[in-house]
């Protein structure tokens, strides 16, 4: 402020002819070193503040620079991590406008129903491991859990399989499996025997039962190591950290039924990296977001459901969300997978047919839906008994 009057009120810096005048005769007499001294003096007045002026405007200019710098950073940084944890590999930025081939390549399976290495029986979940590229999966009714490396012709008996049964190697029915934060452990939704189970990569004898007397459906990680897991029969979410005994409330809860508060059959559930929890709500022909402590849920597709207004989703099976918060569902009973938007009120298809087949544009009941880290997008097409991928469309 001091620097601006010093600029526009001196009368050094905006000259009256007629004082300099004045100035002039009275020191027309003395020394030339006056003289000299006084134009030093003027030019000092001139020159000082403004200089002050322009350095403090550039000062100000470069810190607001820096200022929507570092913005544009951390908005960077929140959309390339908005959603990251161990269910959002991608680094590719997924939004509203991102294609997939319409055609996609059989990952696994894809062979009929069966239980050879080259075929899958009813898959429900899968688990993406980009760093070891290889998919795991739980192939239901082969009561097994199989990985395949990325583009293998055979896949691998990683857990279970041969008889289903209750004994601590055996598997009943798998529908869900993850990795554990350090990758040395699969963690199995043992559903057929009521529990969920530890199984070391290292030593296929070496299983621990975490949580018996639980119908687990779902699993996720947060990026905390942290588990949820979807108990189907008390329909609720819960998070659970190895080694506790209780796991906490985090989403349903309340009975089944439809209100906010409730679910009804949840099915794929998915954690972004506040910890939200996504649900396919299956009975309930929607998708549930439960942000963390909350005690009611909010309807985040389809946005507007009511008994004037019955839902265009179709029991949902699988959920996951992208970096923009865009929520892509498995409509069981369309075959098709679609993207909810959240300023959109419907969904749009984005890959499958409406029409149910096993082309390989088309699903039969498809499921669990997975990204890798490129953005390809692994559906889990049940009824055909194969996991199929379908490559981002970067053009
Ligand atoms: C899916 O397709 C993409 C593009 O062809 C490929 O890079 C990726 O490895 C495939 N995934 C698997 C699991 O084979
Ligand atoms: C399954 O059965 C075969 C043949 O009986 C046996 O060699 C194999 O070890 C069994 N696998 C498991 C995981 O028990
Ligand atoms: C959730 O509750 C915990 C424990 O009360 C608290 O520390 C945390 O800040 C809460 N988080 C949010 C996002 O409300
Ligand atoms: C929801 O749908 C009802 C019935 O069609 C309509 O009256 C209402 O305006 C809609 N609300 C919003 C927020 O779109």
């Amino acid at each position: 402020m001091n620097n601006r009057v010093g600029v526009d009120e001196s009368p050094a810096v905006n000259p009256d002819p007629r004082r300099l005048g004045k100035l002039y005769e009275h020191f027309r007499k003395r020394k030339s070193m006056w003289i000299i001294f006084f134009i030093i003096l003027v030019a000092l007045i001139i020159v000082v503040p403004t200089t002050i002026v322009l350095v403090n405007k550039a000062k100000r200019e470069k810190t607001s620079t820096m200022e929507i710098t570092t913005e544009i950073e951390i908005t960077t940084e929140r959309t390339t991590t908005g959603t990251t944890n161990e269910q959002l590999l991608s680094t590719v930025i997924i939004n509203k406008n991102m294609k997939w081939k319409q055609s996609a390549s059989t990952v696994a399976g894809g062979n009929g129903q069966g239980s050879e290495l080259n075929q899958l029986d009813a898959p429900s979940g899968i688990y993406v491991d980009d760093d070891d590229q290889s998919i795991y999966i739980a192939d239901t009714d082969n009561n097994r859990i199989v990985r395949w490396k990325f583009g293998a012709n055979n896949g691998e008996i990683v857990a279970g399989g041969n008889v289903s049964g209750n004994e601590k190697y055996q598997l009943k029915q798998p529908t869900n499996v993850i990795l554990d934060q350090e990758k040395k452990y699969l963690i199995i939704c043992d559903t057929g025997n009521f529990r969920l189970i530890k199984w070391s990569r290292q030593n296929s004898q070496d299983q621990e039962i975490l949580i018996p007397f639980i119908v687990c459906f779902a699993l996720a990680i947060d990026n905390n190591g942290d588990f949820y897991i979807s108990d189907w029969l008390n329909n609720k979410v819960i998070r659970w950290q190895e080694g506790n005994k209780e796991g906490i409330l985090v989403a349903g809860g309340n009975g089944e039924g439809n209100s906010f508060n409730q679910l009804h059959q949840a099915k794929q559930i998915f954690v972004d990296k506040y910890h939200s929890v996504y649900v396919a709500d299956f009975v309930n022909d929607r998708v549930m977001k439960w942000t963390k402590n909350a005690t009611e849920g909010i309807l985040v597709a389809p946005k507007n459901v009511s008994n004037q207004n019955p839902s265009t989703m179709l029991k949902p099976r699988g959920v996951i969300v992208d970096h923009t918060g865009n929520i892509y569902v498995s409509d069981a009973t369309d075959h098709h997978i679609m993207r909810w938007s959240p300023d959109a009120r419907e969904g749009i298809a984005v890959v499958g047919k409406e029409q149910s087949g096993s082309d390989s544009t088309q699903l039969t009941n498809p499921g669990y839906l997975s990204f890798d880290r490129s953005g390809n997008l692994y559906v889990v097409d049940a009824g055909n008994h194969r996991i199929q991928n379908f490559t981002i469309d970067l053009n």
